[in-house]
């Protein structure tokens, strides 16, 4: 029999599982702050014992408090960002991308040295092929009893790409069950997408970034400068993430793209040039990716739900990018471009407004078609596997029905998707380079 305590709130009711007759008790326990982990998770749950003496529901949730900031000069000794957050600990555990790291290292050690906190820094290669359960082990070999011994409490600071983003947050989410993690997003792809994204993950044998859990980072810090020192074909592959948000969720942000794209792409966000209007412009191009992004996710954390505009040209491409050996961006952007012509085979998208997403894919030199979106097993199997990610209640295809919004394909035929292909592969064939874009493929796959 469960006996009420002075922190327990206890009461007789019903419940779904349970009829009137059969609920006994709800127990919730009223939890004193001072025991709380942490001060970013916060967890509530009751439950409900039945008449019968053996059996219980439980009923619980989590709640987590995650910022996104905008900011200028991270590294900065005058920016208290960080300081603040490390100095009240007495030390920061940091992993970095090691191109960031040759890049940047000398700023960051600069900055802890200046605010005298010390610092246990992990050098990390972070490639596309090291995105590997190994490389996970070896961030939980340095976060661990074996290396730094993070407390459960302690934000860990991670500085780099998307692909440091998805594997040192499954290790921070790894580690103590749930660690949290401050995220400095250092490519445009982890800055407006990855960076503040709940889902970590490294990639499986066949399927990108299968194996993963929801642990998004307590605070995302989203500074352009560090566009500066990107590879140009970086800059261009984090535009694909942007045009995806445009074309579902915000047809400012797509008429921006379209008139001052290319010269975005040139400066690297204005910061190979000084041009105040020019840098007015990528900051807000960034702030509305990030807020469309952030609107669609903040409220669905946990993928409880599938109407995500920010799937745009992820259906089929997680299948197809590893085997066509493509950068992340193109293939999302050869998938929106597919997605664009299977919607106007749809009825929900106007030639126009298809020849418009293509043609500013197109001239940022994003990728719009690939020879492999022929091969229709493997387009089938990507749609099987995503299927049965996205719950088995249905594709849920997320395809544009103008320039700022979508709808959710439930199926898509054989019959339609073969037919979608074959008009797209037309189509591009009228474009120039048939489609292929610019620096497409992977450059790092010959591994040391
Ligand atoms: N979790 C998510 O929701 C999500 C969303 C989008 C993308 N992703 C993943 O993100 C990955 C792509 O991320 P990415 O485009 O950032 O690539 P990346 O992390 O591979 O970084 C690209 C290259 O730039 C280097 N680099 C990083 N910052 C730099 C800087 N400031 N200056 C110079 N070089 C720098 C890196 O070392 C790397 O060589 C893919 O694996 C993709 O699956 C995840």
């Amino acid at each position: 029999m469960v006996q009420s305590k002075p922190n327990v709130t206890a009461s007789s009711a019903g419940s779904q599982a349970f009829s009137a007759a059969e609920a006994q008790q709800i127990i919730q326990f009223n939890h004193l702050a001072k025991y709380r982990t942490s001060e970013w998770y916060v967890g509530h749950g009751e439950i409900q014992a039945s008449n019968s003496d053996r059996s219980f529901e439980v009923s619980a949730s989590y709640t987590l408090r995650a910022e996104v900031k905008l900011i200028n000069g991270v590294f900065n000794p005058d920016n208290l960002t960080l300081a603040e957050v490390y100095s009240r600990r007495g030390r920061c555990v940091a992993i970095v991308d090691q191109t960031v790291d040759k890049l940047y290292g000398a700023e960051l050690r600069g900055y802890f040295e200046y605010h005298e906190i010390p610092l246990q820094l992990e050098v990390c290669r972070a490639w596309e092929s090291d995105k590997t359960p190994d490389t996970v082990h070896n961030l939980l070999r340095f976060l661990g009893k074996d290396g730094c011994d993070v407390a459960r409490n302690e934000p860990v600071l991670v500085v780099g790409g998307g692909v440091l983003s998805d594997v040192a947050g499954l290790a921070c989410a790894l580690q103590h069950r749930r660690t949290p993690y401050i995220m400095v997003g250092t490519t445009v792809v982890a800055a407006i997408d990855a960076g503040p994204s709940p889902r970590t993950c490294t990639n499986g044998s066949q399927f990108k970034n299968s194996i993963g859990a929801y642990h998004p980072p307590v605070l995302t810090l989203v500074d352009r400068n560090f566009f500066r020192t990107l590879e140009t074909g970086h800059v261009r592959n984090g535009m694909a993430e942007i045009i995806k948000m445009a074309v579902t969720d915000d047809p400012i942000l797509f008429d921006l793209m379209e008139q001052h794209g290319v010269r975005l792409l040139e400066t690297h966000f204005a910061t190979l040039e000084d041009d105040a209007a020019l840098a007015e412009i990528a900051d807000e191009v960034i702030y509305r990716a990030l807020f469309s992004y952030m609107k669609h996710e903040g409220t669905n954390m946990f993928e409880t739900y599938q109407d995500r505009p920010h799937a745009y040209g992820h259906t089929w491409s997680p299948r197809f990018e590893p085997a066509a050996k493509l950068m992340h961006g193109h293939a999302v952007s050869i998938g929106m471009a597919f997605g664009s012509t299977l919607a106007l085979e749809m009825g929900w998208l106007s030639v126009a407004e298809r020849d418009r997403i293509v043609n500013l894919c197109a001239a940022l030199g994003l990728s719009v078609y690939h020879p492999i979106l022929e091969d229709t097993n493997l387009m089938l199997e990507g749609q099987k596997n995503m299927r049965r990610k996205r719950g088995e209640g249905g594709l849920w295809a997320p395809l544009p029905t103008g320039i700022g919004s979508c709808n959710y394909a439930q199926d898509v035929s054989l019959n339609t998707l073969e037919s979608a292909v074959k008009t797209h592969q037309q189509h591009c064939l009228t474009l120039a380079n048939a489609g292929h874009g610019t620096e497409m493929y992977l450059s790092d796959l010959g591994l040391e």
